[in-house]
């Protein structure tokens, strides 16, 4: 079995790659489990789920990212009488992993963790590295603590039941993660792009290993975000905006401002013209968007409050070549033209 692995101050972790949900049973290895899921996941998956154990089952998306919700699971934890020798085992996509890694790293000032992940977003990058949250107030990921799952089990057979659009959601991040750190993923996207059908053609479990691989080298390197850590968030400083004013999926919002990315780059002679088309075709293939008609002012006005802001700059990812990518403040006026281009 292909495994990757994380060391370091917040703990290890072992991400089995294109495994088994079955394998988890001997993770798990007669330890008291209880299995964290939502309710679609529960609906389709539950039947192969592998062990007979205590579960909870949270309403489907963002809204089970929250305080109210870690507080019904803490009790349930309570009730499932988990002690310090238990697990707590998240089946599911970003949302029940950030929430079961939050609820587990605080229940009785942490327990031991472990992740199935079951949508693409969550095997390239939400369970993997060791952030764990829920939102409040609207202001997302604010609550949260930095710890590593014992392990991520990926399975590609899961991502089967996965509706369309999550699949173009996630497959974003694995752009993202061949730009800024893996020229042989991106080309991977390339070729399958260049096909009729792309979807068809990308060997998800191949394309979904490497760019799991990208995002743990980062972490091994960076656990803490005081630097590489950085790099992830190609196209997300005007995702987030993007996410916010035109109210589009993560993953769509994160292509716009990985567009906008390469274009600054291309003005600062960091990448070609050529490059910028291969990223627009890339994207354009896989089904998500590189233009968006949007607010000007509202789009700026979300990203000056964004939390890397640096007074009248704004630190941004950019390209320093189809593979590699560096962090550069980046003044406002500047971005201000840039979204103009978007539009
Ligand atoms: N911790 C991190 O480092 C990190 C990184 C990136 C994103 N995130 C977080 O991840 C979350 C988004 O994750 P997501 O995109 O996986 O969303 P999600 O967990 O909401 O899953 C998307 C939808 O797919 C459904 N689903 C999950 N697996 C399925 C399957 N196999 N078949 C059918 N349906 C399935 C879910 O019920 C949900 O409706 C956000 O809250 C984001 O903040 C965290």
């Amino acid at each position: 079995m292909n495994t990757l692995e994380i060391q370091g101050k917040a703990g290890s972790s072992t991400i089995y790659l294109d495994s088994r949900m079955e394998a988890v049973k001997a993770l798990i290895n007669g330890r008291r489990t209880v299995i964290i899921t939502d309710e679609n996941v529960f609906r389709l998956h539950s039947a192969r789920f592998p062990i007979a154990a205590e579960t909870i089952v949270v309403p489907a998306g963002e809204s089970s990212k929250t305080l109210k919700s870690a507080g019904d699971v803490f009790r349930s934890l309570v009730d499932a009488e988990v002690d310090r020798e238990s697990l707590v085992l998240g089946i599911g996509g970003g949302v029940v992993t950030d929430l079961a890694g939050f609820v587990a790293s605080t229940f009785l000032r942490g327990v031991a963790f472990g992740f199935v992940s079951t949508t693409v977003l969550g095997q390239v990058d939400a369970a993997i590295g060791g952030k764990n949250g829920v939102n409040l107030d609207g202001f997302k990921n604010l609550i949260g603590i930095i710890r590593q799952p014992e392990f991520v089990l990926n399975e590609t057979a899961m991502l089967d039941t996965l509706p369309k659009g999550e699949i173009i959601n996630g497959t974003s991040e694995i752009i993202k993660s061949g730009l800024i750190a893996d020229a042989a993923l991106f080309d991977l996207m390339e070729q399958a792009a260049k096909t009729d059908s792309p979807y068809d053609t990308l060997d998800m479990g191949k394309a979904a290993s490497m760019a799991a691989a990208v995002k743990v080298g980062v972490v091994n390197r960076d656990v803490f975000e005081k630097g590489e850590r950085r790099h992830l968030n190609l196209g997300h400083t005007l995702g987030h905006a993007v996410e916010k004013v035109a109210k589009l999926p993560h993953g769509y919002a994160v292509a716009v401002g990985m567009i906008a990315a390469a274009r600054i780059s291309r003005d600062r002679n960091m990448i070609s013209s050529n490059d910028v088309e291969r990223i627009i075709n890339v994207v354009t293939a896989f089904g998500l968007p590189v233009a968006i008609d949007m607010d000007l002012k509202k789009s700026m006005d979300a990203i000056r409050k964004d939390k890397k802001r640096q007074s009248d700059k704004v630190n941004f990812v950019l390209l320093k070549s189809l593979g590699e990518a560096t962090v550069v403040p980046i003044a406002f006026d500047e971005l201000e033209e840039v979204l103009r281009d978007l539009r």
